[in-house]
């Protein structure tokens, strides 16, 4: 017996305390930092434009709160009953199910590779805006600016920031830079929507953004609905392990239904946010509102600073917003493969957070240097790695953690049928959503980057 206590309390000397965050205000703060992203700010709003517009946000609320919801529960039951990164997380399955856990780190190391190629171009416009460097010409701009030897140089700077924060860890580094950043992102945004509100053609960017259309929805029900599956897992970043690990850093017991209802929540209200700065500013400069994608932000929507008055000071306050939210997206990527090595390995932090981030710097370095790969990138992630992992995620929960995942779900909570409801609703609903989703996504990926490659 005392050998024994001996042995586990050397155990527990070398194994450092493992972080966590100060408060659950800081869990909330660094999951809604993740959430909210480059897909809120052009991704969602040109979505519900183009698929039926207030209705298509009603059939978005109604997706998030069946499937992204139980879906980001599920996540986070899994990494606070583990109080382990993910890969170890899924590794309380069975040997087999770490690999589950690898995909979703690598998926995060592939995600942040390319999506800090898109922050690289951030930087650079925000730097560029208070001289108006690409008012002359936005679309020429532009093609310059996204690929060549400077998206390398602003991709570089980019990661140094993020790995700058997860180098400090949970509570210094990303717990503290997440407080400052959410409040700071939802209070610019409100800034500008109330700016853009002022605008002469402001009702018309209303009206393309909030015209209901339910015949739309009626006769679409069959794409759109995938669709709409697909736009929540990604925007609430579910599928790459970052709410497992985020999870579990939270060491109290406290209820993770209402944390995961406020994440959604501020999530979904940063997106319609983000359409009523949107279109009022294309609309009342008569520009059309462009393709959706990465590369718009930086062409329609500059195109309509380089018209407004004080354009300048517009293009610096819009820009920082974006940058805000997509260095929380990203530090949110990079914690993932890091908090792997943080647990395993003996190494300091700052060390393993700077060696993973200059890996996924190289990875990114052919999406820097060409947009076509980036956006190959993109479609391989957001179309297979992502639905596949949140796949293996609601499997996991459904059918081999489930009793685990129930318990801890059911932590803090006072009721005892919301768990076995929800545990229920993730073995069907959620299982067969998300399995049509991955269906659909691998079809269409295969359709547009196999079939097309092939022919
Ligand atoms: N949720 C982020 C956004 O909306 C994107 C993201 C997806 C980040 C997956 C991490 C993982 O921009």
């Amino acid at each position: 017996m005392s050998t024994r206590s001996t042995q586990t309390s050397s155990v527990r000397d070398r194994t450092p305390v493992r972080e966590h965050w100060a408060s659950r205000a800081g869990f909330i703060a660094a999951a809604i930092g993740s959430a909210v992203g480059l897909g809120n700010i052009w991704r969602f709003p040109y979505e519900a434009a183009g698929h039926g517009g207030s209705a298509f946000l009603i059939v978005d609320f109604i997706a998030i709160l069946l499937i992204g919801l139980p879906a980001m529960l599920a996540e986070f039951a899994i990494g606070r009953r583990a109080h382990r990164n993910v890969i170890d997380a899924f590794g309380a399955g069975g040997r087999m199910w770490k690999l589950a856990g690898v995909l979703a780190a690598v998926s995060a190391f592939w995600v942040v590779s390319y999506y800090s190629v898109v922050g690289g171009w951030v930087i650079r416009y925000l730097l560029e805006s208070p001289s108006g460097a690409y008012f002359s010409n936005p679309a020429v701009h532009f093609t310059g600016a996204a690929s060549g030897m400077d998206a390398v140089f602003f991709t570089s700077v980019f990661m140094f920031i993020t790995i700058g924060i997860v180098a400090f860890g949970i509570e210094r580094g990303i717990e503290l830079a997440t407080k400052l950043m959410v409040p700071a992102i939802v209070v610019l945004m409100v800034a500008l929507a109330v700016y853009a509100a002022t605008l002469s053609g402001a009702g018309a960017g209303y009206e393309y953004f909030l015209e209901p259309d339910f015949g739309y929805i009626l006769l679409n029900a069959d794409t759109l609905i995938p669709a709409a599956v697909g736009e929540v897992l990604f925007t609430l970043s579910l599928g790459s392990g970052i709410m497992i690990t985020y999870a579990s850093y939270v060491e109290k017991s406290e209820s993770l239904v209402a944390d995961g209802l406020a994440v959604v929540i501020v999530n979904t209200l940063v997106g319609y946010l983000a359409g009523l700065i949107v279109f009022p500013l294309l609309f009342a400069q008569g520009v059309k509102p462009g393709e959706a994608g990465a590369g718009a932000i930086f062409v329609s929507i500059a195109n309509a600073f380089r018209t407004l008055p004080a354009g300048e000071v517009l293009g610096v306050v819009f820009y920082l917003v974006v940058l805000i939210a997509a260095v929380s997206s990203a530090i949110s990527l990079l914690e993932i493969p890091t908090a792997y090595f943080v647990d395993n390995f003996p190494i300091p932090r700052p060390i393993i957070a700077g060696v993973i981030g200059l890996g996924a710097f190289l990875l990114g370095v052919p999406s820097a240097l060409d947009m076509a790969t980036l956006e190959l990138f993109d479609s391989v992630a957001s179309e297979v790695l992502l639905p596949i992992g949140i796949f293996l995620v609601t499997v996991f929960v459904g059918w081999v953690y489930g009793r685990e995942a129930m318990a801890e779900l059911g932590e803090g909570l006072h009721e005892r049928l919301l768990p076995r409801c929800w545990l229920w609703h993730v073995r069907i609903v959620v299982l067969v959503a998300v399995g049509m989703t991955l269906v659909i996504s691998i079809v269409s990926f295969t359709d547009i980057n196999v079939v097309q490659w092939l022919s």
